[in-house]
């Protein structure tokens, strides 16, 4: 079934929009369009900067990833760059998938130009004349534009054989997901496209040195490599005013739960959840903002000054991860938010290594039984639950097991759950 439209788009900061600039604006449809705003500007000054000058822009302007680890674009485009293995590949993880995040959907809705342009200039600087784009099964809207985008942009020689008459060859393949969350892993993205079960790998090695097909490999989300464009366009150093001295750039929230106004915001770095809240309209009775999704923490109201940085949402306990920014008022039964928690996560562990496998079974069975318990007759299945987090956290392969407790560990020790 078709997903709503849009969600709704708001604008905020005194600089005004950057990524969501021509969502709205732009015909999605029309490549003219695209010019006509600004488009492939990006990727002109990518040729004559050529690929070792990108890298070093990016490099400079500071560019973590979006999609939640904050990895450096930089490092990560020159370590693929520089692999003499050929041939290189490039992935964009558009297989948005953490609960409450919707960021993605946006941009390649509304302006799926630019995230076309933005694999070019990736697989330009990366040496990768070839591009995945894995996209999540349930965006069929998204899938539509982007290939009509990918149809039209190589009718007109932006992608092909010969991009912009430059003699870069670079082309793009549409891969769905079929509706499994760990398939937006970067290796089980790999084993996806392979035609392999889509498990993650373990790493070591990383994907820059052995990726897709065993080859080097940079997966780039959809947020960070549309930010690749302004980066360019403006010149790395005028990128890194904006925000913070280790969280540049703005960033893109998706506000959901009991706010007035719920949709996509882009803020600078620095803003304070107080100030997105505002925005968005707050509840009257504010019990807590998750952040950071599944995976991420809770924000108390005493807490709301806490700075939407990489670095702030660290030393306040929790993770900006992905955007996520999902608010809950006293209307909300906590013990029913964290069991749907670990259900999802019970559901979609892949279930290839045992503390995944098993753990996120017991964290599901011992949050059933502490739905009508509190004081102490709860505290035995908090410390089932804390011990059974631990071993997920420590021994699990990938970042699903590792962060399966991540929310419920945070409701109990930041909330007071189940006292
Ligand atoms: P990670 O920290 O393992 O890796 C982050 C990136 O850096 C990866 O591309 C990895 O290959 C690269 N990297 C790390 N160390 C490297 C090194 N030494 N050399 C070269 N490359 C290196 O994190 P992971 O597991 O890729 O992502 C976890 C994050 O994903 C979480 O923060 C979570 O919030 C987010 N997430 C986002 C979802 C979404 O829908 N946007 C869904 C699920 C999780
Ligand atoms: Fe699969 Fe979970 Fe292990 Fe990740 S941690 S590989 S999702 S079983």
């Amino acid at each position: 079934a078709e997903p709503p439209a849009v969600a709704a788009v708001h604008q905020a900061g005194a600089d005004g929009l950057v990524l969501l600039r021509r969502v709205g604006v732009v015909d999605p449809g029309s490549l003219d369009d695209y010019r006509a705003h600004g488009g492939y500007a990006a990727l002109r000054r990518a040729f004559a900067l050529g690929p070792a000058g990108v890298i070093r822009e990016v490099t400079e302007s500071g560019l973590v990833g979006r999609g939640g680890a904050a990895f450096p674009t930089g490092r990560k485009w020159s370590a693929t760059a520089q692999q003499p293995d050929q041939p290189h590949y490039l992935v964009c993880n558009a297989d948005e998938s953490e609960p409450g995040t919707f960021k993605d959907r946006v941009l390649m809705e509304g302006d799926p130009y630019a995230l076309v342009e933005a694999m070019t200039v990736a697989g330009y600087a990366t040496g990768a004349h070839r591009g995945y784009l894995y996209l999540r099964g349930e965006y069929p809207r998204a899938l539509r534009r982007l290939r009509t985008a990918i149809d039209r942009a190589r009718a007109r020689g932006f992608l092909g054989e010969d991009v912009m008459g430059q003699g870069f060859a670079f082309d793009i393949e549409i891969r769905r997901g079929a509706g499994a969350y760990i398939c937006g892993e970067e290796t089980a993205i790999f084993n996806s496209i392979e035609g392999r079960r889509g498990e993650p790998r373990s790493k070591p090695p990383f994907p820059v040195e052995k990726g897709l097909f065993g080859k080097p490999t940079a997966v780039n989300n959809v947020e960070t490599l549309v930010n690749v464009l302004p980066i360019l366009i403006e010149g790395a150093q005028a990128y890194a005013r904006t925000g913070t001295g280790t969280s540049t750039g703005t960033k893109l929230f998706c506000v959901s739960g009991t706010v007035a106004r719920p949709g996509v915001y882009e803020l600078p770095f620095g803003a304070t959840l107080r100030e997105l809240l505002e925005l968005a309209g707050p509840p009257e009775t504010l019990r807590a903002v998750l952040l950071g999704g599944a995976a991420g923490g809770f924000v108390r109201p005493d807490e709301l000054d806490v700075p939407l940085t990489f670095e702030g949402t660290r030393a306040a306990g929790t993770t900006l991860g992905s955007g996520v920014v999902l608010v809950l008022d006293e209307g909300v039964e906590l013990p029913r938010i964290l069991l749907r928690i670990a259900e999802f996560f019970r559901d979609e562990s892949c279930g290839q290594c045992v503390p995944c496998r098993v753990g996120t079974v017991r964290q599901e069975e011992a949050l059933h039984r502490l739905k009508d318990r509190t004081g102490a007759a709860a505290a035995g299945d908090i410390a089932l639950l804390r011990e059974v987090g631990q071993a997920m956290r420590d021994a699990s392969i990938c970042g699903l097991g590792q962060t399966a407790w991540n929310a419920v560990e945070s409701a109990i020790d930041r909330l007071g759950a189940f006292k």
